[in-house]
């Protein structure tokens, strides 16, 4: 009951209901703002002057962020967006101009080369730049137990966070972050915390810590979405080492608060950021034994079609 409460607790202080309270509360904000222009702006049916109350928010948004804060990423895409939205909404008969006073304050403070808004793709460059086997390449990836002692290319680890952010998010948020260690005696006393790698946890060329931050959480309806968001940033960052030809494997951080504590205590991990999963990793040996981890037959994981009944 203890651990529920300091669930609650936690989540109730970190997360923003009505007041955007810190930096990461405001993020989040914009990043919900900006998605809604954005995901109006790709619709087929698009219109103009729709969402022109968000993008005067958003618009107010900025300001705030930029005066308390910084002129950061977080601004450039929201700001790119807004000139898209300008654009669109150019021939129409709406007053944009507090949206524009906006844009051309902080625009030229803007210098990452990021973009936002739409764009228009092919489903030809979709199919291309995505076909692949993805069953086999699924198939091909195993809980990893056994590693070779060899250092873990410090590219690889940012090419599998790089897939792990490419994972769809709530609104775009993107509340994850992937805390990486590579060096043995940190591994170890990471690992020492984590009843799960019993007979490989030495072995390992790396440690992740995958958190999904609280403070981008709004309502109380969303007070799980943390572990949504961050079981498919994990599963991503997952398939990232795979395509990297290194091994990985889950651990899990099922834990209750004193030993969570513990943790945050080790590695200064702020209360908001909630831990959803480690995951260990390294060098592949040539040759290794896999439990074979047989899957249950298709059908008792697809219901495909199922008669539905009445609403009423
Ligand atoms: C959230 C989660 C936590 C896990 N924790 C551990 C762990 O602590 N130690 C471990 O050796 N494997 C762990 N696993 C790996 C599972 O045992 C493994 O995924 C499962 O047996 C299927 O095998 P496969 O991944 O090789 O397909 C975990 C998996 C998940 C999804």
């Amino acid at each position: 009951m203890s651990n529920t409460l300091r669930d609650a607790r936690r989540f109730w202080r970190a997360s923003f209901t009505g007041a955007a309270k810190s930096r990461e509360n405001l993020r989040a904000r914009i990043a919900i703002g900006l998605h809604f222009l954005e995901y109006g702006l790709a619709l087929e049916g698009a219109r103009p002057g729709h969402g022109l109350e968000k993008a005067l928010q958003l618009a107010a948004d900025i300001d705030t962020y930029v005066d308390n804060f910084a002129c950061d990423a977080t601004v450039e895409i929201a700001l790119r967006t807004l000139q898209n939205y300008l654009a669109f909404n150019a021939a129409a008969d709406l007053d944009l101009g507090e949206i524009s006073t906006v844009v051309t304050r902080h625009i030229g403070k803007v210098t990452g080369g990021l973009s936002g808004g739409v764009e228009t793709v092919t489903a030809d460059q979709i199919r291309h730049d995505g076909m692949m086997d993805f069953l086999k390449f699924a198939e091909a990836r195993h809980s990893i137990r056994t590693y070779k002692q060899e250092p873990v290319p410090k590219g690889a680890i940012e090419r599998a966070v790089r897939c792990a952010q490419q994972s769809p998010s709530s609104c775009n948020r993107q509340t994850c972050r992937a805390r990486v260690w590579t060096d043995p005696a940190d591994i170890a006393k990471i690992a020492a915390l984590q009843n799960g790698n019993r007979g490989f946890g030495d072995q390992l060329g790396g440690i992740a810590i995958i958190t999904s931050d609280l403070a981008h959480w709004e309502h109380a309806h969303e007070r799980y979405q943390a572990w949504v968001d961050g079981g498919m940033f994990a599963m991503s960052f997952a398939y990232g080492l795979h395509a990297e030809g290194l091994g990985a494997v889950m651990l899990n951080w099922s834990v209750t608060h004193d030993q969570d504590d513990r943790l945050r205590h080790l590695t200064g991990l702020p209360e908001s950021e909630l831990v959803i999963t480690m995951v260990g990793f390294g060098v592949l040996p040539d040759q290794l034994r896999v439990p074979v981890s047989q899957r249950k037959p298709v059908d008792y994981a697809l219901t495909l079609d199922a008669p539905l009944h009445s609403s009423e």
